[in-house]
């Protein structure tokens, strides 16, 4: 069996986000796992590293016909652990300072997904399942569909929150698709291109079993939950997992000390990151970390709001992040009123995220909503104790510590509400300073497993399902 996997990021080339991880990581464990041969088709971004350029092999050119914008696209070939990578390269589109962000993404990404239909069409033999991801590659869906009914299609939605919408001039402009494809690609006046994969996809997945209930209540759906339900029977979840070779705390090169369950080499990386950051040197205080985008979907209004009152408590807190501004300036603020308890490092670094994954104590994620979360995963294989919202995959990943049964592997809470936050922090806090409370929550969390395995079986599954109908 042969899986075209399309997508518009992935690890180690280029990465704005969890897609690139899963996108990293996925084909190589189905590989491993089931032996299907599996390509991934990206798009060939100006800040490519250099060490994968010089890899690029040509591997010939194509036209693209995007209506009256039709331009050509290089193709180039990599193969790396099995997987044959294809990169598009078009300089108008592409050869741009970062991924995404310009006024014409959903021309640039229906470019990208005509050139995926383009590139399959050239092989030398068909494949049997085109398997694309977010918007991005939602126009993908769509024209296989219409250009090659044949062609078995998979759709994941790692966040419906975006979906690519243009206006409506785009169908002529752009699709070079008969007008009876127009309602399959519109949603409410406008090209939608997550909406068009949905319609056309043969199967719908996203990357958890409670995100895939979650969106098709209007909550949870933003504005694509009637059609969710509609395709309800062909909607599934799978909870995405991580590298755990990569995310090794005992293979780590960047940790101070490395470990697999010890608490006290823990906590000496504890103390060399307060020595770091210029916070008292105390190998017993908890501390919390926020590794994140700072955006809303990830529950920033919560923990703004009751830092004050958390700080009051002998306790730090470690923030590493960027994003909007608001929440730059007021965690950069509190760093600032509290010096001694909170550090906030406004930038992006993986080594840096990856000692303070090992040096806290508790991981925070009190997301409004989260498709899957890989955060809280990472946070598991460094032995620090999540505290995350019951929503999506955090839900399904993290289950609430219980004194009475010694169940449970990290702490959460239900509602969107500040204070069910700051209580289950202080909640936390208790159990920290109660050894024979925390040492069985500790066991849970050293047990935890979030590698790809079950789920690569899934997918198979779902992929058998798919070529038998
Ligand atoms: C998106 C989601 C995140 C998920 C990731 C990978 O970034 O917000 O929850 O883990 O995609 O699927």
């Amino acid at each position: 069996t042969h899986i075209v996997f399309a997508a518009s990021e992935c690890t180690p080339f280029v990465k704005t986000g969890g897609l690139a991880d899963v996108i990293g990581s996925l084909p190589q464990a189905l590989r491993e796992q089931t032996g299907h041969e599996i390509s991934v088709i990206l798009p060939l971004y100006d800040q490519m590293d250099e060490a994968y350029r010089s890899q690029l092999i040509p591997a010939g050119t194509l036209n693209v016909p995007v209506g009256w914008r039709s331009q050509g696209a290089a193709l180039h070939k990599l193969v790396r652990d099995g997987i044959t990578y294809y990169f598009v390269e078009n300089e108008f589109y592409f050869g741009r300072h970062g991924a995404y962000g310009y006024f014409d993404d959903g021309e640039r990404f229906v470019f990208f997904s005509r050139a995926v239909v383009e590139i399959i069409q050239g092989m030398e033999e068909r494949p049997d399942i085109l398997h694309a991801h977010d918007w991005q590659t939602g126009m993908a869906v769509a024209f296989a569909n219409i250009m090659m009914p044949d062609l078995k299609s998979v759709f994941t939605i790692h966040n419906i929150q975006y979906q690519g919408w243009m206006t409506h001039e785009a169908f002529y402009d752009l699709m070079n698709v008969g007008p009876e494809h127009f309602p399959g690609m519109e949603w409410h006046g406008m090209i939608n291109c997550m909406k068009a994969a949905i319609f056309h996809a043969d199967k719908i997945t996203t990357v958890s079993p409670s995100y895939a209930e979650e969106i098709k209540q209007p909550y949870y759906g933003e504005g694509l939950d009637p059609l969710l339900n509609e395709r309800s029977i062909d909607l599934m979840g799978i909870v995405n997992g991580i590298d755990t070779a990569d995310y090794d705390p005992m293979k780590d090169p960047n940790l101070y000390v490395p470990y697999r369950t010890s608490r006290a080499k823990k906590k000496e990386n504890k103390r060399w990151l307060q020595r770091e950051l210029c916070l008292p040197e105390d190998g017993d205080i908890p501390m919390y970390a926020a590794i994140s985008r700072f955006v809303e979907q990830k529950g920033f209004h919560l923990l703004e709001r009751i830092l004050d009152e958390f700080l009051q408590e002998n306790v730090q807190v470690v923030i590493l992040g960027t994003g909007d501004y608001a929440f730059e300036q007021s965690f950069a603020h509190f760093a600032g009123k509290y010096p001694d308890k909170m550090v906030t490092l406004l930038k992006f670094s993986e080594a840096t995220a990856r000692q303070i994954y090992a040096a806290a104590d508790f991981f925070l994620m009190p997301s409004k909503f989260e498709p899957c979360g890989l955060s809280q995963l990472i946070s598991l294989q460094y032995k620090t104790i999540p505290i995350v919202r019951e929503t999506g995959g955090l839900r399904d990943t993290v289950l609430p510590y219980d004194e009475i049964t010694g169940e449970g592997n990290g702490f959460s809470f239900a509602n969107y509400n500040a204070h069910e936050l700051l209580y289950t922090m202080r909640y936390s806090l208790l159990i920290y300073s109660r050894p024979e409370l925390l040492k069985p929550l500790l066991q849970n969390v050293n047990k935890s497993r979030f590698s790809w395995k079950d789920s690569a079986k899934l997918y198979d599954g779902m992929y058998k399902e798919l070529l038998t109908l």
